[in-house]
């Protein structure tokens, strides 16, 4: 599935992400710059923030009760903010539109 980064100065970037990885790791592997993913995917870090389109919402889904503790170390959260090492890629999610925070650059 193609899932498209926005970074925070509006510039596009299109990545075709394996299903089974996460969207850190779809980011990563592509060379996206804005997610630091520190701690590797162990949702300990909040450095892999991101920001979920509003059309796309309801198909990624909500984070869950560990995520949302370690968002509240995360900065600009916002509603549709989750940690992009706790998503993971599935086929529906092609033409995913998600945008990095200014903080992670
Ligand atoms: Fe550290 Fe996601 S990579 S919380």
């Amino acid at each position: 599935p193609h899932i498209t980064f926005i970074d925070f100065e509006g510039t596009q970037r299109t990545v075709d992400a394996n299903v089974g990885d996460t969207l850190m790791e779809a980011a990563t592997s592509n060379d996206i710059p804005g997610i630091d993913a520190d701690c590797g995917g162990a949702c300990a870090c909040a450095t892999c923030h991101v920001y979920i389109d509003s059309n796309w919402q309801d198909e990624v889904g909500a984070a869950e009760d560990l995520e949302t503790e370690m968002l509240e170390v995360a900065e600009e959260v916002k509603s549709n903010s989750r940690l992009s090492c706790q998503v993971v890629v599935t086929d529906s999610m092609d033409g995913l539109v998600v945008t990095t925070p200014e903080s992670q650059y």
